[in-house]
């Protein structure tokens, strides 16, 4: 991770792994259903029904696709709860139409009303932007564009700077429009993004359809990085893998996916937390960073408050095996390590081992003091490693 990192300043142009990612994705298939796999920034689903139709999902991906049926409470609610404005931005989705396109596909609403609805009416597709006055910054109408009955990638970004607004259809620019709309205008970061419907404007259409890999960009996509979209859909680059288990339900003779244990994301979640990809103490002991390593780490949490350590090594530490290593990871120092140890269900043991000079690089690792390593057994050290610590759970 951190590798890559200074890889990429190194090689900003070349390499397709430097290409930006979207900020949040949410996948939508049977294995994640809300959950977002980037920052933990779940959607939620409406309070009084949070069982789903899954269909078959887009071939390249490993899971089935939500799929809303146009009936009353079918859609999803994504909140944004951004501290600052949002300047450029996109968003980006796989959309199975049932039959003609017809409907809101989003509705992005802040507190004083629309900011964004992008919309299907009569075969063609209408996107719209407003300011946080409801002054409109930008709109376009692209005829003909989703087929019926088919996969549709779909693409649309509005640039800060021009008010340039831009639509991709499977990977072409369709629509590349920079009209009179006022330049530099800002969107409201707080607001709530509903998949399927409109929010407030009774009588629009619900769109029925299939959807997989909904993602936003703080940020307007090349063509190459429209390309890549499709990789943040696979398990293999999110940050959190969710465990979900769905129980099918048979209603009104459809057979539905449940979520059982929904608990409706936190409405306090106004902070992101920190990314902590060096622990530190505030990864450990506030509420909201401690949850995101958990879930980052797909770790769960111990009940233990306190626990006696055993020093079993110096200057020596196990030779990790996959199936005994529960965590590696940079942190500040030594103590965080034992701290985590304490925290972690499952953790049995840990060694901790100074860096070595060069041995991390780039700007977020400045702090990284100490390699920690949790085990879930207590395994030899046999492994010399000078000035390392290995401890294990007593
Ligand atoms: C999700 O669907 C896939 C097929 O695409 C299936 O193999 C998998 O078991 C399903 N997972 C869950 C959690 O339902
Ligand atoms: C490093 O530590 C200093 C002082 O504790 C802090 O101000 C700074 O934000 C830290 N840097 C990173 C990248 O965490």
């Amino acid at each position: 991770m951190l590798a890559r990192a200074l890889l990429c300043v190194a090689f900003l142009a070349q390499l397709t792994d430097c290409l930006r990612p979207p900020k949040y994705v949410w996948p939508l298939g049977n294995t994640t259903v809300h959950r977002e796999v980037m920052s933990g920034r779940d959607a939620h689903l409406p309070a009084n029904d949070q069982c789903f139709v899954f269909s078959d999902g887009y071939p390249d991906f490993p899971y089935r696709a939500l799929t809303l049926t146009g009936e009353d409470g079918s859609f999803v609610d994504f909140y944004m709860r951004g501290k600052s404005d949002l300047n450029d931005l996109a968003v980006s989705m796989w959309v199975f139409p049932i039959g003609e396109p017809e409907g809101t596909i989003i509705n992005y609403m802040c507190e004083t009303g629309n900011v964004i609805k992008i919309a299907v009416l009569e075969s063609l597709l209408f996107v719209s932007f407003w300011d946080e006055y409801g002054v409109s910054v930008g709109a376009t109408a692209v005829p003909e564009l989703l087929v019926a009955d088919a996969w549709n990638h779909l693409v649309i970004s509005r640039e800060y700077e021009s008010g340039r607004i831009k639509v991709f259809h499977n990977g072409g620019l369709v629509d590349d429009i920079d009209d009179d709309f006022p330049n530099k205008i800002p969107l409201p970061g707080k607001g709530s993004m509903r998949l399927g419907s409109s929010q407030k404007d009774k009588g629009d259409t619900r769109f029925k359809g299939r959807f997989a890999c909904f993602q936003f960009y703080m940020t307007t996509p090349t063509e190459a990085e429209v390309k890549a979209s499709k990789d943040f859909c696979k398990p293999d680059k999110w940050k959190i893998i969710p465990e979900i288990t769905l129980e099918t339900r048979t209603i009104d003779g459809v057979e539905k996916g449940c979520v059982t244990d929904y608990v409706e994301p936190s409405e306090m979640g106004n902070a992101e937390p920190k990314e902590c990809e060096v622990m530190d103490m505030a990864c450990l002991v506030s509420g909201l960073n401690w949850n995101w390593v958990l879930r980052k780490n797909n770790w769960k949490a111990s009940s233990r408050d306190t626990a006696y350590f055993h020093r079993i090594a110096k200057d020596q530490i196990p030779t990790a095996s996959d199936n005994s290593i529960l965590g590696d990871f940079f942190a500040t120092d030594k103590k965080v390590c034992t701290r985590a140890c304490l925290r972690v269900k499952g953790c049995r043991a840990f060694s901790a081992t100074p860096l070595q000079p060069g041995e991390v690089e780039g700007e977020s690792a400045a702090n990284a003091t100490t390699r920690c390593a949790l085990y879930k057994k207590i395994l030899e050290a046999t492994q010399d490693k000078p000035g390392a610590v290995y401890f294990s759970l007593r």
